[in-house]
C-alpha cells in the first residue's frame, strides 16, 4: 500500500512517519476539535462551511485559531492535489498543543495542526441501515467538534452489538442526534429535523438540506421530534459529510414505514444529488 502523505504542524510528510508528543493535550484530555471534509470527483464540497465550523469550535474552545482562511484552503487543496482518489475525506484536527499535564491550559501552548485524507469510496452508499435508540449520555456541549468521542464510539460499539449500524440519542424524550450524524424524520408528507442547541452538531450535509428545501415541497421544519414520532414515522434518514443520506429501515427491530427507503427520501437524494453534481464541487 502506497503511503499517503499528510500534514503535521507546517509540514507535508508521510502518514507511517507523522508523530507527535506524548503530551499533546489532544491525547491526554481530548482537548481538540476537528472537521471531516468530503472531496467528491476531486473537488472539495462545501469547505467554507466545514471551516466556519472548525472556527466556531475552536473559538467555543477558546484554543487559537492557528491559521487564516486563506491558509486552511491552500493546505487542503494541495493535500487533495496529493492524493489520487477523485474521492476523499480530508480529516482537520487542532489540539491545543503540547504542555505538562494540567487541566488549566497555558496561554502559550501553541495548537497542534494535523490533517490527512482517505479514500472516501468505501464509506459512500445509500445502502439503508438499521440503528438502534439509547438515551444521550454525551455531554452538554454536542455543538462542538470536539475529538472527546468516547460516548460515540461505545454507542457504535452498541449498536454493533444489536446487529444495527447506527444509534440515535434521545434525551429527555426528543430526538438529538445519532452518534455520527443527523436525524430526518417524515410523516404524512412533513418533515422534520431537530433545531439545532447545544445538543447537536450543526451538520454541514443537515443545513445544506435545510437550505436546499427551504420554499420547496417538501421542506424542512426544524422541530423537535419526540421518541414515539422518531418509532411511527413514514421514513427516516441520517445525514452527515461522509456518509451523505442514508435511509433507516428499522428501528430497535422495527420497520420503519414499508421497511423500504421511502418516496421522500429519494425526492430530497435526487435534489442533493443535483445540486452536488451542478455547483457543489467548491474550490474555495
Ligand atoms: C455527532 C454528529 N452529528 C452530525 C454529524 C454530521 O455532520 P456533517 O454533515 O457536517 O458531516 C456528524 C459528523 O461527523 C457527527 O459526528
Amino acid at each position: 500500500m502506497v503511503d499517503s502523505v499528510c500534514y503535521l504542524n507546517g509540514h507535508f510528510v508521510p502518514l507511517s512517519e507523522a508523530k507527535i508528543s506524548v503530551l499533546d493535550r489532544g491525547f491526554i484530555f481530548g482537548d481538540a476539535v476537528y472537521e471531516v471534509i468530503p472531496v467528491f470527483d476531486g473537488s472539495v464540497f462545501r469547505l467554507p462551511e466545514h471551516l466556519k465550523r472548525l472556527r466556531t469550535s475552536l473559538a467555543a474552545a477558546a484554543i487559537p485559531d492557528p491559521l487564516s482562511m486563506h491558509s486552511w484552503t491552500t493546505i487542503v487543496g494541495e493535500l487533495i492535489g496529493l492524493h489520487r482518489g477523485h474521492d476523499q475525506m480530508i480529516y482537520v484536527q487542532v489540539s491545543r498543543g503540547v504542555a505538562a499535564r494540567d487541566h488549566m491550559p497555558r496561554p502559550d501552548v501553541k495548537p497542534t495542526v494535523f490533517l490527512m485524507s482517505s479514500p472516501l469510496t468505501w464509506l459512500r452508499h445509500s445502502d439503508p441501515i438499521t440503528v438502534v435508540t439509547t438515551e444521550d449520555f454525551r455531554w452538554g456541549r454536542c455543538d462542538i467538534k470536539t475529538t472527546s468521542l468516547l460516548a460515540s464510539v461505545m454507542s457504535r460499539m452498541h449498536a454493533a452489538r444489536l446487529g444495527s449500524q447506527e444509534t440515535i440519542f434521545i434525551r429527555s424524550g426528543l430526538v438529538t442526534e445519532a452518534a455520527a450524524s443527523n436525524v430526518f424524520i417524515a410523516k404524512s408528507g412533513v418533515v422534520k429535523t431537530p433545531p439545532l442547541s447545544h445538543q447537536i452538531l450543526a451538520g454541514v450535509t443537515r443545513n445544506l438540506l435545510v437550505e436546499l428545501l427551504d420554499g420547496t415541497d417538501p421542506s424542512v421544519r426544524e422541530e423537535p421530534i419526540s421518541q414515539i414520532e422518531l418509532t411511527s414515522a413514514d421514513e427516516v434518514w441520517l445525514t452527515s459529510s461522509s456518509r451523505e443520506l442514508v435511509p433507516v429501515i428499522r428501528i430497535d427491530g422495527k420497520p420503519v414505514g414499508d421497511g423500504l427507503a421511502g418516496p421522500l427520501f429519494q425526492r430530497v437524494k435526487s435534489i442533493y444529488e443535483f445540486y452536488k453534481n451542478s455547483r457543489g464541487g467548491e474550490t474555495e
